[in-house]
């Protein structure tokens, strides 16, 4: 088995390089999949844009057996349930993995436009609860959820098999 991941800002790489790290298995870029052999067995993990786990597209025909998907919240946003079917992949376990992000100004593009946005839906929220008033903060100044004991159900899965 081997681990290839998609990152934007990095916060997923670093995931998949802990993971690497922890399980010795070899870590590939989503964009050098090329050198991958198809009957090789993959873990995925890649950073989410509105609930789309981002470079999973470019892996259809390879063999990828358990999908990590790395967002902003403390859960999966949307649902873990949403995700999987957003990202046809019923049929494989899915991890969700806190992430992080960039200070908005420090984002480009549409990335940015879109984030701004977002951001401007939360505030204009009446009755905005900690979590929002958090999930603003956070776009806003930018954060690093990254931890170790995230990847503890990965490294369960990958252990049982
Ligand atoms: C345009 C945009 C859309 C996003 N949509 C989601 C989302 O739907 N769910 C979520 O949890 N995080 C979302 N995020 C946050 C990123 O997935 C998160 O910051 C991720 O950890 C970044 O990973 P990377 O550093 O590897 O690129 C979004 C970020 C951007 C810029």
């Amino acid at each position: 088995m081997i681990i290839v991941y998609e990152s934007k800002t990095g916060f997923t790489k670093k995931y998949a390089d802990m993971l690497a790290e922890k399980t010795k298995l070899n870590v590939y870029r989503a964009n050098e999949i090329t050198r991958i052999s198809q009957d090789e067995d993959i873990i995925f993990l890649g950073w989410m844009k509105v609930g789309k786990i981002q470079g999973l597209n470019k892996l259809r025909k390879y063999r990828v057996v358990a999908v990590c998907g790395s967002g902003t919240a403390e859960t999966a946003e949307p649902d873990s349930e949403t995700v999987i079917a957003r990202n046809k992949i019923e049929n494989k376990p899915f991890f969700y993995l806190r992430g992080g992000c960039l200070p908005l100004r420090d984002l480009k593009g549409m990335d940015k436009i879109m984030l701004s946005m977002f951001v401007k839906i939360l505030k204009s929220r009446k009755d905005k609860d900690e979590k929002t008033e958090e999930a603003i903060l956070n776009i806003e100044n930018g954060f690093d959820g990254v931890k170790e004991e995230n990847l503890e159900p990965v490294l369960n899965w990958i252990n049982a098999r």
